[in-house]
């Protein structure tokens, strides 16, 4: 029996198989608006199968964006677009989930077919914060942001708190917070970038402050029946970064705190830090594997995953509960649909019926 297609229950929320679309940012929203684009690209991966898709890195303020183009929920205004959306995903079998992020020293850049480099205010940038005023490069991402006070943090934290809100009444069934890739609150949790001398900064339970005081707040307002997930850099791929073991202990904090699911992705604190991007490598899984051994905690792994026979190895091996898959699924929407005819699977556990009648 199928690993892979197997249902699983976190609360209140079941998940038809183990697949997941992971978060891709689309660059096509309108001033933080989703757009018809973001009905098609999450609503195709919904009718080619996935249990689980992941909206994209969505900003909790305007200055959280990485680009001008993508996705917000920093106004009430920007939870109606969605609702359709959900909805949909929802009436194919699919649980519907947001990834809500701020962008940290990261934002405002161009798209990244445009170049992907910070924007001068002049042509629509806009000036970053984090947790100090050092710029990510000196070319690229290199505009230097303001180094949050006290009064920002608290700002910021509330924006995340609002932006949950929001997901839940735009019909989101799980909430991810994005912690990974040199944003905001994986740039506070990792010593590469975090040099503060405040009760934010100095060693591990320092710097994760920023982070588990984000998910306090969240927690309080995310309902407690459904679950919540937080996406780590698992690893800095730097000598001087965080290496798994600070994310183990990290992941156990989260734990106490109420978080049901670590997302384990890597890299992209620093231009040293390999990307989450990088080629075909599937070595994140083993970071997901060993979070789950250790903080004893459902882990999602991503990261090179083509392969259904891949897929359900991470499943049945125990090394994670979801595998997810980011550019394959955009290669192929139907890619679940593919993994259950290989494995053996009834096509009615992932097509809709006007497709699953027609085709083998
Ligand atoms: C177009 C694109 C957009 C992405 N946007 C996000 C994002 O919004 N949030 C995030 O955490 N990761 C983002 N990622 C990283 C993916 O979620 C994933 O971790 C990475 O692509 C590795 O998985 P893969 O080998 O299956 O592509 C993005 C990747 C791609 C290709």
């Amino acid at each position: 029996m199928s690993q892979l297609f197997s249902p699983l229950k976190i609360k209140d929320v079941t998940f038809r198989n183990r697949i997941g679309v992971s978060p891709m940012c689309q660059y096509s929203s309108e001033n933080g608006y989703a757009t018809d684009w973001h009905m098609v690209h999450l609503g195709s991966r919904a009718v080619g199968g996935a249990g689980l898709i992941i909206a994209e890195a969505t900003g909790v303020s305007p200055e959280g964006r990485i680009t001008p183009g993508c996705a917000g929920l920093w106004e009430d205004g920007q939870i109606e677009p969605l609702i359709p959306i959900n909805a949909f995903i929802k009436q194919h079998g699919a649980v519907p989930a947001i990834q809500i992020a701020h962008a940290g020293r990261k934002a405002g850049a161009a798209r990244p077919w445009d170049g992907g480099t910070h924007l001068k205010i002049e042509d629509g940038g806009w000036q970053n914060i984090g947790p100090t005023d050092q710029a990510f490069d000196d070319t690229r991402i290199w505009r230097a942001p303001v180094a949050m006070d006290l009064a920002e943090i608290k700002r910021v934290q509330k924006a995340f708190a609002d932006a949950a809100v929001r997901s839940l009444e735009a019909g989101y069934e799980l909430l991810e917070i994005h912690s990974a890739h040199g944003y905001l609150l994986h740039s506070f949790c990792t010593p590469l970038v975090n040099t503060r001398t405040d009760e934010y900064g100095g060693d591990l339970h320092g710097r994760s402050r920023m982070l588990r005081e984000t998910v306090a707040a969240v927690r309080e307002v995310w309902p407690e029946n459904l679950p919540l997930a937080v996406r780590l850099s698992a690893s800095d791929w730097v000598a001087e970064g965080n290496q798994i073991g600070e994310n183990v202990q990290i992941a156990i904090w989260l734990k106490e705190l109420g978080v049901d699911i670590i997302d384990c992705s890597a890299g992209g604190a620093t231009p040293l830090s390999r990307t989450a991007l990088s080629g075909v490598v599937t070595d994140q899984i083993e970071l997901a594997d060993q979070i789950r051994a250790e903080a004893g905690i459902a882990t999602m792994a991503v990261g090179g995953i083509t392969e259904a026979s891949h897929a359900e190895a991470i499943i049945a091996e125990g090394k994670a509960d979801f595998a997810l898959l980011a550019r394959e699924l955009l290669r192929d929407p139907y890619w679940p649909y593919h993994a259950a005819m290989e494995l053996g699977i009834d096509k009615r556990q992932v097509l809709p019926e006007p497709n699953a009648f027609f085709v083998g």
